[in-house]
């Protein structure tokens, strides 16, 4: 974790650098990685949807760049909180540990017809419906990932399993974690903290997070407060893929406020 931060930090040379996760194992990764650039760094435990209001009370100076890495980290793919159908874990999916609702909260709290939308939404899933059906009808022998992931496979073909399962862990994750909501308040209470010219990169790793972007870059761009320094998409290149697989779907979009 901090990986980017110490990219920035070294390369910019910035006054203050802000960063902000809602996971305190990843915010106590990153100081230890930054212990260098102590007087110029600034952790905290936060939700994106939170930043502007909190920049705005602590009196934060406007910032000329904003990096924003949305999703998951390997950190937590791999850690004991059953973010992945890899490993056997409770069905947590928590990134703030502090938050109150488990992935299997969610689940159990949920009508067939809600864990439809949860799983349309988050993971654009043709099986949705089956596999709503299944998880509603099924919900309570669910202890661990290993019981969510047999009932995943039994609700479509074997060959598209892994999909299925990735797909359905990657909406469950997004509705437990409300991250199309925090991205949403984020982009809305951006123009508030930044400077005039500030440079918004922001990273997306599926066509949901990908898509409230684009909406928002629209905007900005029809009321002329910025325009796209990049027509295009950056996608990370063959070497990087090899190096880091879990890069495979990253799309990194560049856009220059105007005032
Ligand atoms: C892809 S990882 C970032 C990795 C980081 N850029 C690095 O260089 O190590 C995404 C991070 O965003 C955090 N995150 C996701 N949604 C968040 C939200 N709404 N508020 C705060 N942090 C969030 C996750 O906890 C995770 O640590």
């Amino acid at each position: 974790m901090g990986g980017h931060s110490f990219f920035l930090l070294r390369s910019l040379n910035p006054q203050l650098l802000l960063g902000v996760d809602r996971d305190l194992q990843a915010l106590d990764i990153a100081q230890e990685k930054l212990t260098g650039f102590k007087n110029q760094i600034k952790l905290i435990h936060l939700q994106f949807s939170q930043i502007s209001k909190y920049c705005q009370e602590n009196n934060i100076p406007k910032f000329h760049a904003v990096l924003l890495d949305l999703g998951v980290s390997s950190l937590q793919l791999d850690s004991s909180r059953g973010f992945s159908y890899r490993y056997n874990y409770p069905v947590d999916m928590r990134m703030d540990q502090s938050e109150s609702m488990t992935a299997l909260d969610l689940i159990m709290k949920s009508g067939e017809d809600e864990l439809k939308e949860i799983l349309f939404q988050g993971g654009e899933n043709q099986f949705a419906k089956r596999l709503a059906h299944k998880i509603f009808q099924q919900k309570n022998e669910i202890k661990t990932t290993e019981d969510l992931s047999e009932i995943i496979r039994s609700a479509g073909p074997r060959k598209n399993a892994v999909k299925r399962m990735a797909r359905t862990y990657q909406a469950l994750r997004i509705a437990v974690n409300q991250e199309y909501s925090q991205l949403n308040e984020f982009l809305e209470g951006l123009p508030e903290i930044i400077q005039p010219e500030a440079v918004l990169l922001t990273i997306a790793y599926h066509s949901g997070e990908d898509r409230i972007i684009k909406k928002f870059q629209k905007r900005w761009k029809q009321q002329n407060q910025a325009k796209p320094s990049f027509s295009h998409v950056i996608k990370p290149s063959r070497e990087e893929r090899n190096k880091n697989p879990r890069s495979r779907s990253a799309k990194l979009r560049i856009i220059r406020f105007i005032s």
